[in-house]
């Protein structure tokens, strides 16, 4: 698929300068020319300027996602995506498969909209796979019919990802009127997902992850099939009304005044990352995560992820050498880097190094020659 472009970058701009300082699941760096787009002048949100570059960046989002429905960009973050799914599209009862902090943040967003949820815990540092799907599934339509099921493509909590073309195939054979949404908040721009080819019915991400964007915006491809079925769900609210969202969505806007700097950005970001291409960024990402794995083998630790279901975005080590990540967090800093610690309860038990978005190999040269000198001292 081909996607419209309209500023002249070319993959030169792509690698220029660009010195990673944050290696954080988000938010990531952003590159300066990204940055800069958002100092542009403010201009009217109904305006024929505002409206060309919202198709321009919807339609490229579209190709992004792999998807020829649409794509609705809102100015909220990811979480406000994950709500607004809940309430477009689960009148009745929702499945939430929880194998980490985020899947538990959309079930406990879900339990927050009143909806009737069924928990499905998978345990911590697995993905959620085909087979659990399958009989929770099963377990559940026993009781009555399911609208929908949560799932976390990457966990960013533990590193893990989850097979979901495998999940979204179980679910349309068990029951084709069931909607398979995903969260690809920090997985979406690093790794290809084919919403349409594998039947995904709602993916949704924030933009400040693997897209390399400021926080504020969340993207979300949604198919017709989820659509029309909004159309008979009540309650679905306002702001994130996708029945509203897509009457302006075809006149190219927002229902509401849009984040027009934030939205510079994106498209000044979108013309980059299809001058990197897709491929090769999905390969970038795929090569420094494996790089990461590598390093953390070699210099003693263990990685936390089940084998199989790494997460090309983000690895999560446990801190089987037991050093101070608060102290290599220091030293990192003295030179301009930082890494995350374990999340929750992993916290010191474990260190995640996110290699999203902006990151090239250069800067995990950079970061492993400062860890290992840390860990030689
Ligand atoms: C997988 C996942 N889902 C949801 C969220 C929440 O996203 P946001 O902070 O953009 O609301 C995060 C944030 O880190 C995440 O990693």
């Amino acid at each position: 698929m081909s996607a419209p472009t309209s500023a002249p970058v070319t993959t030169a701009d792509v690698a220029t300068e660009h010195r990673q300082r944050l290696f954080i699941p988000g938010p990531t760096d952003v590159a300066s020319v990204v940055l800069a787009a958002q100092c542009a002048p403010m201009i009217g949100h109904r305006s024929d300027e505002f409206e060309a570059m919202f198709a321009k960046c919807e339609a490229q989002l579209r190709t992004l996602f792999y998807t020829t429905a649409r794509v609705y960009i809102v100015a909220a973050s990811g979480t406000g995506l994950q709500e607004a799914a809940i309430r477009n599209l689960v009148g009745g009862r929702v499945v939430c498969f929880v194998n980490g902090a985020f899947s538990q943040r959309w079930h406990d967003v879900a339990t927050g909209c009143d909806k009737q949820v069924v928990r499905v815990d998978i345990p911590w540092n697995t993905a959620v796979k085909p087979a659990q799907v399958e009989a929770a599934l099963i377990a559940a339509l026993a009781e009555g019919p399911v609208d929908a099921i949560t799932v976390v493509h990457n966990e960013t909590s533990t590193g893990v990802m989850s097979p979901i073309q495998e999940i979204a195939a179980v679910v349309r054979r068990l029951s084709p009127e069931t909607l398979v949404l995903v969260d690809a908040v920090s997985s979406f721009g690093g790794v290809r997902i084919d919403t349409d080819a594998w039947g995904l019915d709602v993916v949704l991400t924030s933009s400040q992850k693997a897209l390399a964007l400021p926080p504020g915006l969340a993207f979300a491809a949604v198919s017709d099939r989820a659509l029309a079925k909004a159309t008979t769900v009540k309650g679905r609210g306002w702001y994130f009304d996708f029945v509203k969202l897509e009457k302006s969505l075809l006149k190219n806007t927002t229902p509401a005044t849009p984040a027009i700097s934030l939205m510079r950005s994106l498209s000044v970001q979108l013309d980059r990352i299809f001058a990197e291409g897709l491929e090769a960024r999905f390969a970038r990402h795929a090569r420094l995560a494996a790089r990461t794995q590598q390093w953390a083998v070699v210099n003693g630790f263990e990685l936390m992820a089940e084998p199989g279901y790494a997460s090309p975005t983000v690895t999560t080590i446990t801190n089987t050498r037991g050093i101070s990540v608060k102290q290599l967090n220091a030293y990192l800093s003295r030179h301009d880097m930082e890494i995350s610690n374990g999340y929750g309860d992993y916290k010191d038990k474990a260190f995640r190094i996110a290699h999203m978005g902006e990151v090239q190999d250069g800067d995990l040269d950079r970061l492993f020659a400062a860890m290992e000198a840390f860990l030689a001292q």
